[in-house]
């Protein structure tokens, strides 16, 4: 029995070590110059719609190499900790910049474990209707209501901190008659925001560095108490043996994992950690930069990640999977989507021009659990199919291949967990890297605030209500 477990597991390292080898084989790993330098701002870009293009910030907390497909934690490739590591190794990686040694990792999972009974956040979620509700608004909700202890910025100190709102050029200092500049000012000096001397930024980091752990155990509890809400149950007391992904499958589903289980769990939970200025990092890390508070920052990242565009899009795929319905119905399915000018769901990434390295685990995780479980099976050679026929069109013209949503729902559906779900176990494992950049970020915050191009109309005449035409 032990074997089998051990060679099951191994069997993961070595199909996430393929993935690593195909990748390599397929691509050569040079960083890209120009986004790979310490920057010294003022600095010029060229900028598409949706910011594309924008460079937001430095980081040392991870890069996405989109022409080569690759992808790197501090560092680390992210094969690499997916075949070795775990989720608490990675996110206290992502957080500290390093990989723990033993005692710190003996004490951090011991934090995490302890931040894993939240009663009074379980008993307020508890009031509201969660079984009506969709899972990521329940997340959300969540969230916000783990914040019920006062946080630093609510004391005394705090509410001092006068915070330059430097390139807000909307704002003008009204004590002397505003005539104004030709051209608004901005303000790109390169002395960045401390808090002033006055707040004790010790004890800042510290408090904060506390919250981003009851932040990573406390999305996780959550979301699995949602899961037991929505179908009827009460949320279960968690085990606290359980690693962080074998506890987030208990908790959900009411079932202890087996080890395969597990280690897939984990390893998505590693995939789905960070990944760039993504649509719900820069929304949390806007959020943040205001200084207000990290769980109202954290709930922003929640509420971007529910998007189909973003992190939504794995429920869409599993949809589509099931409409598509049997291997046959692929091609006219896709031939009548391309007519259309639909939108394939788990393809394409503003990012990626290549090969999603997240979707080459998770392809090769799903094919393996679906032999396991072969109701499964249609849906994996249904995706399987659509692939060949995306990359083969779409990917040879427009460089469109699989993301790390296309597979990730088949992964969770064949571990038995419900489609409403897929996105929030997003936000479980991506809370790693919203509360690493959010802590990065501050340490040199500057807030957000870039600016939009009038293009409406000027000099109209206001027309009283009963005097205007009806359209
Ligand atoms: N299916 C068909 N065509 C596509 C797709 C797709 N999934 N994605 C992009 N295109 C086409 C798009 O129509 C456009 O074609 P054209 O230049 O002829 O007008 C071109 O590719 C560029 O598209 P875009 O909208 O400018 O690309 P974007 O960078 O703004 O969008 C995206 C990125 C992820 C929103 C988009 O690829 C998409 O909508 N994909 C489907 C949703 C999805 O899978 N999202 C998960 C993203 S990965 C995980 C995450 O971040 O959460």
């Amino acid at each position: 029995m032990k074997k089998d477990i051990l060679s099951e597991t191994k069997e993961i390292t070595n199909l996430v070590l393929e993935a690593k080898e195909k990748a390599y084989r397929e691509t050569s790993f040079e960083p890209e110059p120009e986004l790979t330098r310490k920057l010294k701002w003022p600095i010029e870009c060229t900028v598409g719609p949706g910011l594309e293009g924008a460079i937001a910030c430095e980081s040392e907390i991870g890069y996405v190499n989109g022409s080569k497909g690759l992808l790197i934690y501090r560092g680390y490739d992210i094969f690499d900790l997916c075949a070795y590591s775990t989720f608490e190794e990675v996110s206290f990686l992502l957080l500290h910049g390093h990989l723990p040694t033993n005692n710190e990792l003996k004490d951090y999972k011991n934090k995490l474990v302890r931040y894993r009974t939240l009663p009074e956040t379980e008993r307020l979620l508890m009031s509201f209707p969660v079984e009506e509700m969709s899972a990521m608004s329940s997340l959300r909700l969540g969230v916000n209501l783990m914040r019920q202890k006062q946080t630093y910025r609510d004391k005394k100190t705090a509410k001092s901190l006068s915070v330059p709102i430097a390139a807000d050029e909307d704002s003008i200092p009204m004590e002397t008659v505003p005539t104004g500049e030709k051209r608004p000012i901005y303000e790109f000096n390169k002395k960045l925001y401390r808090p002033p001397s006055n707040v004790d930024t010790d004890l800042l980091s510290a408090e904060d560095l506390e919250s981003c752990y009851h932040l990573i155990s406390g999305v996780a509890c959550i979301a699995a108490s949602i899961a037991r809400l929505r179908t009827g149950h009460l949320p279960l007391e968690n085990d606290l043996d359980l690693s962080h992904a074998a506890n987030l499958l208990y908790m959900m589903t009411g079932r202890r994992p087996t080890p395969l289980e597990e280690r897939i769990m984990d390893i998505c939970l590693i995939l789905h950690a960070d990944h760039g200025m993504n649509a719900s990092t820069f929304a949390a890390m806007v959020v943040a930069s205001t200084l207000s508070d990290i769980y109202f920052s954290i709930g922003s990242g929640i509420a971007a990640l529910n998007g189909p565009l973003h992190g939504g899009a794995n429920e869409q795929v599993m949809r589509m999977l099931e409409e598509i319905g049997d291997v046959e119905s692929v091609k006219p399915w896709f031939e009548n989507a391309m007519i259309s000018k639909k939108r394939i769901m788990g393809f394409g990434h503003r990012v990626y021009k290549a090969y999603d390295p997240r979707a080459r685990v998770l392809g090769p995780l799903a094919k393996m659990l679906v032999k396991r479980n072969p109701e499964m099976k249609g849906l994996f050679y249904i995706a399987n199919a659509l692939e060949k026929e995306v990359i083969s069109t779409l990917g040879k013209e427009k460089k469109i291949f699989p993301n790390v949503d296309f597979y990730s729902g088949i992964v969770y559906k064949a571990m038995e967990i419900d489609h409403d779900l897929f996105t929030p176990i997003f936000a479980v494992a991506r809370v790693a890297g919203w509360t690493a950049r959010i802590l990065e970020y501050l340490k040199r915050n500057r807030i957000f605030r870039p600016r939009s191009i009038y293009v409406g109309p000027f000099n109209l005449e206001y027309i009283p209500i009963d005097k205007r035409d009806s359209h």
